[in-house]
């Protein structure tokens, strides 16, 4: 599958009651063979309408979080969520629609094919790192899955919600910018 027909198939997808609502497809954006894929939970209201991924509140936390690491979207990272279409009123999505769409993202990962994969969130890390992940107790922790290491952060809504966790939030921004230096190093070159 090349990055083309998936994009295309995804643009076309009705797998799930999301499709009604969404006004833009968000699939994914930054460097499309990046060795560090950022994945959130789905589009809010200002990506939906931009049809790109982490462009509001959060997104531009997002960006601070990433340049304190030394990643950015336009040079070394891939962005995208685990469902492509906005839930209404920002919702979580439920869990048929994140199996309904997973398997873009499985896709996107064997195109990007990241030696790092973070999860920014719960919803995420859940359906990534693990079903019982509890985000507050493993946060900043590394995991092994099929040769890719996996680290979850707060996802910034919940930094821009809780002030609190931005410390240790930050701490977690140093292992991560230690385990790219561990396993990719010129990515940070
Ligand atoms: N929150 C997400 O999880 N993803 C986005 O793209 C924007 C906000
Ligand atoms: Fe398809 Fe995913 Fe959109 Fe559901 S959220 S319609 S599965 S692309």
């Amino acid at each position: 599958m090349t990055w083309e027909e998936l994009n295309f198939l995804c643009l076309n997808c009705t797998k799930c009651q999301l499709r009604k609502g969404r006004h833009n497809l968000v699939f994914g954006a930054g460097v499309r063979d990046a060795d560090v894929m950022l994945v959130g939970e789905g589009p809010g209201e200002t990506e939906d309408r931009e049809g790109v991924p982490f462009v509001g509140r959060a997104g531009q936390l997002l960006d601070v979080m990433l340049e304190i690491v030394g990643l950015s979207r336009d040079k070394n990272c891939y962005i995208t969520n685990i469902v492509k279409c906005r839930p209404p009123e920002n919702r979580d999505p439920t869990d048929e629609e994140q199996q309904a769409c997973i398997d873009w993202l499985r896709q996107q990962i064997e195109l990007v094919k990241p030696k790092i994969i973070v999860c920014l969130g719960r919803i995420a890390a859940r359906e990534l790192i693990g079903k019982e992940f509890k985000i507050s107790v493993s946060h900043g922790g590394i995991f092994d899955r099929n040769d890719i290491k996996y680290m979850a952060l707060y996802h910034p809504s919940a930094l821009l919600r809780d002030e609190s966790k931005r410390p240790e939030t930050f701490l977690d921004l140093k292992k991560l910018h230690r385990l790219i230096l561990d396993v990719c190093p010129w990515v940070l070159q």
